[in-house]
């Protein structure tokens, strides 16, 4: 008798933004998924390469989120080698989450695409969801939102298209070798995306553009680790100078529709009280 199960797709980031809803919609569908987290079966941990090899044992394809953030220097590396050891270990099904405009995820991608994998890219914009699951949250519940950032425009994207853009192309044919930029349909400012969150929860929420200095110390004030701090100054100086205005059609190419508004993901988020004081 064939045994008829597939193998498994391994999810990095399963419990994050996009891993735990890219996971629901394959469960959705019976699909076994392998969660590739710190807290998942077997454990998967970056800084710890020895748990990689367990963690992507029979598996049919990985959905790579790095974490904290492909920005960071010395990502590339790891991604090269997480890559190679899939393609020896016979995964050559590879996806990677990443970035627009960043040096270091960009240099992510080539390390994938030369791993020798059956690779696609997932170049995404800013996730709208940093706002409700991210670093932005608490500040958007207490009424105030600084950042270090002025009147750049930026497509945020939702992590519900991310997701079904991402298990189309883990369960379709046609998206070895294609790299998909993924904007959402409209160009925000942070000061504009606040208001619209306001709007939508109903309540008064400040943005206030500071100095990196500033940003700097409030999270350092915050007990939140320096490199934290780097990593945002580095998001919002040299990756928020106006490089990513634009938008790209990736969602349409690989969905046939438009990509959600922010409007709508503000709206919806707003029902569940997250930004209520
Ligand atoms: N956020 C954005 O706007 C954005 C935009 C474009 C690209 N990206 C890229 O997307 C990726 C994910 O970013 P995100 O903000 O969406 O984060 P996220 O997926 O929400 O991050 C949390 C996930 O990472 C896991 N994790 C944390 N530390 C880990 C470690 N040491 N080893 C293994 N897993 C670990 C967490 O699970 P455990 O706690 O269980 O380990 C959780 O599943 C980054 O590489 C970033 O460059 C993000």
């Amino acid at each position: 008798m064939n045994n008829t199960t597939p193998n498994p797709i391994l999810i990095l980031g399963g419990t994050g933004k996009t891993g735990r809803r890219l996971a629901e919609r394959l469960t959705a569908q019976g699909l076994p998924v392998r969660i590739g987290s710190r807290s998942g079966t077997p454990r998967f941990d970056w800084e710890v390469p020895a748990t990689w090899g367990l963690a992507m044992q029979g598996v049919s394809a990985v959905y790579i989120s790095y974490y904290p953030d492909l920005a960071v220097p010395g990502a590339a590396e790891v991604i090269g080698a997480f890559a190679r050891l899939a393609v020896q270990n016979g995964i050559n099904r590879l996806v990677l989450l990443s970035g627009r405009g960043e040096v270091e995820a960009q240099r992510s991608e080539e390390m994938l695409k030369a791993s020798g994998a059956d690779w696609t890219i997932l170049r995404c914009a800013w996730f709208s969801q940093n706002f409700s699951e991210g670093f932005l949250v608490e500040s958007l519940a207490e009424g105030e939102v600084a950042l270090p950032v002025g009147n750049v425009g930026e497509p945020f994207i939702d992590a519900d298209d991310i997701a079904d853009v991402a298990i189309a192309v883990l369960t379709e044919p046609g998206h070895v070798g294609q790299l998909y930029e993924l904007t959402g349909p409209r160009l925000l400012s942070f000061a504009d995306a606040v208001a619209e969150i306001g709007k939508a929860a109903g309540r008064d929420i400040r943005f206030v553009r500071i100095s990196h200095d500033e940003f700097t110390a409030a999270v350092a004030a915050h007990d939140l680790p320096p490199e934290f701090a780097w990593l945002l100054n580095e998001l919002f100086t040299e990756v928020l100078d106006g490089r990513n205005e634009t938008l790209t059609d990736g969602v349409q190419r690989v969905l046939g529709r438009q990509p959600r508004d922010f409007s709508t993901y503000a709206t919806e988020t707003a029902a569940s009280r997250i930004w209520s004081n």
